[in-house]
């Protein structure tokens, strides 16, 4: 098999090597993956921020989707063809996570996707909608199991307003559900382009983060003073602080991210004035990913992001790191 490693940290280390092709053991399953998508805690990973003691060799990707080519012994759940993408947490399957639920994580704590074959437990998998190419269903793993559970924790009513940052994996997905749950959305980015695209996509109004820094009033405007009901925080710089003014009294954020490198100062007093809640998000179980797939079919839902070979990994990943994308990077395997 072929596959990209880290064998030290770094993006101009990331080394395409070939490795015996494994076989799969008991309750193991073979997965010829035929699409990978980066997701920005893999740029961090192959740089060593994410986990600098992490073992290596390690590789990278909790994200990739492809066809089931041959099953272990006492595999009941899946047969040669299916189509299938790996659940990020292989052993978080449903309930609440817990530190054992945690471990396991796809490209951190075990090798992960970016290979043309793996071996997974058949519970580390879940079936792919069928609409979609392998290439959209590699998108869905973490960034869109992610903005489902975030989207989930605001309790939202249909007319109810959510404010996205940015346009990178997590936001489009919480762009698509939201409207899905027919809430209005108001997002921000660094570019006017962007925000263009998204509109297409259903975003009711755009604001330029770089030219409007002071954004967080321009949300409040927008719900006529009252604040929004729900924020997709991806964690750039100072954003927290922003966010907290941008909702209004009893609105939630759902902390996901964390793009700044530094700590920002928080006003602890903003959060109890606005009764804020503030529920952090670390993906989702394999349960959450099934019903999200359920959705994703019934709307006919199309993930949106670029298409590359996968022998350009590196440069996919310099997009990332200079933001210049919109929505998903994808690899095709080939
Ligand atoms: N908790 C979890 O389970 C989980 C799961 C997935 C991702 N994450 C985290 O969520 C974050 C986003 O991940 P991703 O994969 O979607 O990343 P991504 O595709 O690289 O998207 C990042 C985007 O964030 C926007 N951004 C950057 N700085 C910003 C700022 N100061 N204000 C507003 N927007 C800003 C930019 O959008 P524009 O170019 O439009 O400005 C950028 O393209 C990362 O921190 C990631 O580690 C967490």
């Amino acid at each position: 098999m072929r596959a990209w490693q880290i064998s030290s940290f770094g993006v101009d280390s990331l080394e395409f090597v070939e490795r015996p092709t494994p076989t799969p053991g008991p309750g193991e399953v073979l997965v010829g993956v035929r699409a990978i998508s980066f997701n920005f805690r893999d740029l961090l990973m192959i740089k060593g921020l994410y986990n600098p003691k992490m073992r290596l060799p390690r590789i990278p990707c909790s994200d990739g989707a492809g066809e089931v080519v041959a099953v272990g012994a006492g595999v009941t759940a899946w047969r040669a063809g299916d189509r299938v993408a790996g659940i990020f947490m292989q052993n978080w399957q449903d309930g609440p996570l817990t530190p054992a639920r945690a471990k396991g994580a796809l490209g951190g704590d075990v090798d992960g996707m970016l290979a043309d074959y793996v071996v997974l437990k058949e519970s580390g998998l879940v079936r792919v909608p069928e609409h979609l190419s392998f290439q959209e269903a590699a998108t869905l793993p973490c960034a869109a199991v992610t903005a489902w559970n975030a989207l989930a924790t605001g309790d939202l009513k249909p007319g109810a307003t959510v404010l996205i940052l940015g346009t990178g994996g997590v936001s489009i997905f919480a762009l698509q559900f939201a409207r899905l749950r027919g809430a209005r959305v108001l997002g921000i980015s660094s570019s006017y382009e962007k925000l263009e695209r998204a509109r297409g996509l259903g975003l009711d109004a755009g604001l330029n983060y770089r030219d409007n820094p002071d954004w967080e009033r321009w949300a409040v405007d927008q719900t006529g003073g009252e604040g929004v009901d729900l924020v997709v925080e991806v964690g750039g710089v100072g954003t927290l602080s922003r966010s907290l003014k941008a909702i209004r009294v009893g609105g939630t954020i759902a902390q996901v991210g964390v793009l700044a490198d530094a700590a920002e100062p928080l006003s602890i007093a903003m959060i109890l004035h606005k009764m804020a809640r503030i529920h952090g998000i670390y993906v989702g179980s394999r349960r959450d990913f099934v019903e999200m797939n359920k959705a994703v079919s019934l709307a006919v839902l199309r993930p949106v992001g670029e298409e590359f070979h996968w022998t350009q990994a590196r440069e996919v990943l310099g997009r990332m790191e200079e933001a210049s994308h919109f929505g998903k990077l994808v690899l095709t395997v080939e």
